[in-house]
């Protein structure tokens, strides 16, 4: 069965299940690493104001010539940027910065920076902050809105008082750590999931138990990981600054792999089982 190249968002939006990872990536490697990935069929970029890179994104998306409308933009509103005026400020720094409007506007945490994890107050802003995505939304500066690192409680808050949905929720999700019980509910209430840290930040591709199931299959631990991820039904965000590893997770590499066996799937279904890990900070406890 061939995988899908893209997600379906609300508004007729078509996200590409395939986004280029930019964490950490700044300067002049931003815009070489998404040359890179626009070259190789990449058309989805995942930034974040906190990334610092927004700027060499516009500039690499401009300098390729692929009509805007063919990309895909994703970026965040960091939690120092929590509440009314703050992320309404983030945001239109996100839009001067890449230069064009923004596919998919997240709140990248359900904390507020300097604030107590226990501290009612999270709450109230991320609230505030969430009103502001909704205004612009409306005005079309973005067009659609989502969450990332929210657990199933900041959800179900969420979706208590959203007037606009939450079309996305990105979160840490790999073969050892699966988040099973939050994809069922976003797939109950029509979020889609975006996974993030495929590769356990490069440490689960070097993992003797994924090296073992990709050995049979004649892909690489990377294709493997990402493949998981797809067949699970999430969104990808392969991260690399080097122009073969970019090429490696590419969509259209990927989708010539087609699925990955049912044996291997088995076994990397069973990873998590064996010896859970997180590799990405934990939400569980923002209030
Ligand atoms: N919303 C959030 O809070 C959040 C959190 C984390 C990540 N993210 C997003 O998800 C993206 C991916 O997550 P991530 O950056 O944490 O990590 P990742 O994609 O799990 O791993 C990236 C690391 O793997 C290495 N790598 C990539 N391809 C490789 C290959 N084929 N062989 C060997 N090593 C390889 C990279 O090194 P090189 O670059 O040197 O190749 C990099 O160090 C981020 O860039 C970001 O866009 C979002």
């Amino acid at each position: 069965m061939p995988l899908p190249a893209t997600i379906p968002l609300p508004g007729g939006l078509a996200m590409p299940a395939v986004g280029l990872g930019t964490f950490r990536v700044r300067g002049q490697e931003a815009v070489d690493a998404v040359s890179w990935a626009l070259a190789a069929g990449y058309r989805h970029i995942d930034t974040a104001s906190i990334y610092k890179n927004e700027e060499e994104i516009g500039t690499a998306i401009r300098a390729s010539g692929i009509p805007r409308e063919q990309l895909f933009i994703t970026s965040k509103v960091s939690p120092y940027q929590q509440g009314t005026e703050a992320a309404t400020a983030a945001c239109e720094a996100s839009l001067r910065l890449l230069g064009t409007h923004i596919d998919l506007m997240l709140v990248h945490w359900p904390g507020v920076a300097k604030v107590d994890a226990a501290s009612p107050d999270n709450a109230a802003m991320r609230r505030q902050t969430w009103r502001v995505l909704e205004q612009l939304h409306r005005r079309g500066q973005l067009r659609v809105i989502g969450v990332s690192n929210y657990e199933i409680k900041h959800l179900e808050e969420l979706l208590g008082y959203a007037e606009v949905k939450p079309a996305v929720n990105q979160v840490e999700c790999h073969p050892r750590y699966q988040q099973r019980d939050l994809r069922a509910f976003c797939q109950a209430h029509g979020i889609a999931v975006v996974a993030y840290s495929s590769f356990g930040s490069s440490q689960l591709l070097s993992d003797p138990a994924v090296q073992a199931v990709v050995a049979a299959e004649g892909i690489t631990p990377a294709q493997a990981l990402l493949l998981w991820g797809l067949q699970r039904g999430c969104g990808v965000l392969p991260k690399s600054v080097r122009r073969e590893r970019i090429e490696e997770a590419a969509p259209a590499r990927l989708a010539g792999l087609g699925e990955l066996s049912p044996e291997a799937l088995a076994a990397l279904d069973a990873l998590e089982e064996q010896q859970q890990q997180k590799y990405c900070w934990d939400p569980s406890g923002i209030a």
